[in-house]
This record gives structure tokens, C-alpha cells and sequence, in this order.
């Protein structure tokens, strides 16, 4: 399973990068408004995550609406960095844009994917990452990671002829709450999962493991004072 930290929040990259465990970024028009960006300084703040994240990949959202659109942002995304990935909404808008911007060597990476053919029609397409969403569907009481399994499975079975000597496409888990999403995804064999920094910090904690390290404090402290 590869860690994708899903923010645009600079100190949270820093932070998770300096951990050695990340394997790239993933941000959206939502997570980029959290930080209180302005829409002038979005491209430098894009290429400042490219810059921390050393040639990881790293997701800008274009906002375009129509494919002529998508495809010249696309264009524009990809020219800011070399490990900048161009994110789509999968409609039908982008899986021409998809299509013509993987013909050239962008990669793009899928997103708002909630259902088996949708991921299909995306890998088909040219798609270097896919992202189903997981998290928004357990929000309206559906089950998040039955519906991943099912992306899952009928994306792998089979091959795409696009991004295969990278081993793409690859499954982006994605709208993450809890470690137990990154459990059953890795269980059901998905590439990545993109954790916000607040559930990537849950995926290092346990309380058994809290509950250890005060016993072995406390017994040390027994040594010392011996
Ligand atoms: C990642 O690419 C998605 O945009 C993100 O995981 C969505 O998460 P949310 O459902 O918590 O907004």
C-alpha cells in the first residue's frame, strides 16, 4: 500500500514527508480553499508542493468545464512541475480531455469515481490514477468499501496499454476517514491511499501501543531510580 497525503496544506506535507513514508500528494478546489489560498497563488502553491515533495506525484484539480478547456489546463498543470498530476472529475467532458492529454505524456489522475464503470471508462481513457471515493458514501449510510471492492476488482482484471511499464493505472483510495479504510484497502489489493494528515496520524497511533509505551516508561523509571 503507498501513503498519498490528501491536503494542500504545506506544514502537513513538510510534516508526513520528513516521516519517509509518503508516496505522494493528492489536492482538490476544496482542500485547497482550506488553506486560504488565493486564486492568483494557486499554480506557485502547486509547484511549492512539488517542490517539497521531490519528484513525488503530486494531484492539482483543473476547474475546467469543457473538454477544449480541461485539455489546455491540463497542459498548463502539467508544465508547472514534472511530478505534477492533472485531476479530472470523471464526466463526459473529461474522458476526451483524458484521453488527448494521455496521448501526450500528462498523466492524470481520475477523481469523483463512485462506481465500477466509471473507473473502467477512466482506465480506458488513458487514466494514470483512478480515485474512488470511499468515506462520501458511508457520509449517506452506503458502504464506502463494498463499493471499492467492486472498483477494485474490475479495474485489475485488466490492461490498459497506457502507463503499463509504471504499472499504472493505479487505484487512488480516496475520501479517507479511518485506518480501517487503509486496512481494507490494502487487504483488497488497492495501490494507494490518500489520507488526510489528521487519519494519517490515527494510521500511527493505537491505544495498546499508548498504553505500552507508558508501562515501559514507567518501568524505566524504575531502572533509573534503582
Ligand atoms: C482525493 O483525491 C479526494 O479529492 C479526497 O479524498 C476527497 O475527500 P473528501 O470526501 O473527504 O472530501
Amino acid at each position: 500500500m503507498k501513503f498519498f497525503i490528501d491536503t494542500a496544506d504545506l506544514d502537513e506535507i513538510r510534516e508526513a514527508a520528513s516521516w519517509g513514508v509518503l508516496s505522494g500528494v493528492t489536492t482538490n478546489p476544496s482542500l485547497y480553499a482550506k488553506t486560504g489560498g488565493k486564486l492568483a497563488d494557486f499554480e506557485d502553491h502547486m509547484v511549492k508542493i512539488c517542490e517539497i515533495c521531490d519528484g513525488l506525484p503530486v494531484s492539482a484539480e483543473s476547474t475546467a468545464e469543457t473538454t477544449e478547456e480541461m485539455i489546455a489546463e491540463g497542459k498548463r498543470l502539467a508544465a508547472l512541475a514534472p511530478n505534477i498530476v492533472v485531476k479530472l472529475p470523471i464526466c463526459e467532458e473529461s474522458l476526451p480531455a483524458c484521453h488527448a492529454l494521455a496521448a501526450e505524456g500528462v498523466r492524470v489522475n481520475m477523481t469523483l469515481v463512485f462506481s465500477a464503470p466509471q473507473a473502467l471508462l477512466a482506465a480506458r481513457a488513458g487514466a494514470r490514477y483512478i480515485s474512488p471515493f470511499v468515506g462520501r458514501f458511508d457520509d449517506i449510510g452506503d458502504d464506502g468499501l463494498a463499493q471499492l471492492e467492486t472498483v477494485v476488482n474490475a479495474v485489475q482484471n485488466y490492461d490498459y496499454g497506457y502507463w503499463d511499464a509504471e504499472g499504472g493505472p493505479e487505484i487512488i483510495t480516496a475520501s479517507v476517514r479511518t485506518p480501517n479504510h487503509v486496512t481494507q484497502a490494502a487487504l483488497m489489493g488497492a495501490d494507494i491511499a490518500t489520507v488526510p494528515f489528521g487519519a494519517l496520524k490515527n494510521c500511527v497511533h493505537h491505544p495498546l501501543t499508548d498504553q505500552g509505551l507508558e508501562k515501559f516508561a514507567a518501568d524505566w523509571k524504575k531502572v533509573v531510580e534503582g
